[in-house]
């Protein structure tokens, strides 16, 4: 109806005799996927990405850092980078801004959201959790699992592997006796428990 009056309208402003070609766009020359040109090099107009062009989902890490498996599938049983106090600094300050808010500061699964939650976040160290692998945990943190959504946009490959072994640091603090802690440690950890 719109059309018909705005049709009417253009008709109607120039005696109809405007020229106007509302079908321009659709006849204009141009070639159709896989249509023969000659000046193109292989014939057709369709042509193959240069050589070394990567598709922009290819992962771009070696695959077993960037999806935390074997080329046979087997999750990693370790962390693929080295692990130092630079890699677990950073873990733990992604740790509690991505995943705290349900699983806990402690990954122990308390936390005021997980309350809210229908299907709470598991504690991270109970079992059968406490024993998944790095590997593991990297492709949940990277493609999401169940009710929990992928990180893989807000953390990059590097970040993902910093929580995953942020986590096992979590997991070893768990039961270690003021006793086994090197002495300046064990004097800052008694400050902090009183
Ligand atoms: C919005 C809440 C939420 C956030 C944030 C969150 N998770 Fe989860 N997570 C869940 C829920 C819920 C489950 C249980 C999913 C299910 O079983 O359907 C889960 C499950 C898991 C599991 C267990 C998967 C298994 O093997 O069964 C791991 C490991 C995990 N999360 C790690 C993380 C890490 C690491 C982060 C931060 C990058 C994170 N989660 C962020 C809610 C969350």
């Amino acid at each position: 109806m719109r059309i018909a009056i705005l049709t009417a309208l253009v008709v109607a402003g120039c005696g109809g005799s405007c020229g106007l070609n509302l079908e321009r766009m659709i006849d204009q020359p141009r070639y159709t996927a896989y249509e023969a040109c000659d000046v193109c090099p292989r014939g057709t107009i369709m042509m193959l990405p240069p050589t070394g062009t990567v598709a922009r989902t290819a992962p771009l890490d070696p695959p077993e850092l960037a999806l935390g498996r074997t080329a046979d599938g087997k999750d990693l049983t370790a962390v693929p980078l080295p692990v130092d106090a630079a890699l677990l600094r950073r873990g733990r300050n992604r740790f509690d801004i991505y995943c705290a808010a349900c699983h806990g500061r402690l990954g122990n699964g308390l936390s005021q959201v997980a309350e809210m939650m229908s299907r709470r976040p598991p504690d991270l160290h109970a079992e059968p959790y406490a024993s998944r692998t790095p590997g593991h945990v990297y492709a949940v943190v990277t493609g999401g699992y169940g009710l929990m959504r992928s990180y893989a946009n807000e953390l990059s490959v590097r970040d993902r592997w910093a929580v995953v072994a942020y986590l096992d640091v979590l997991r070893l603090a768990r039961g270690v006796q003021l006793s086994e802690l090197p002495p300046e440690l064990a004097e800052e950890a008694r400050r902090w428990l009183k």
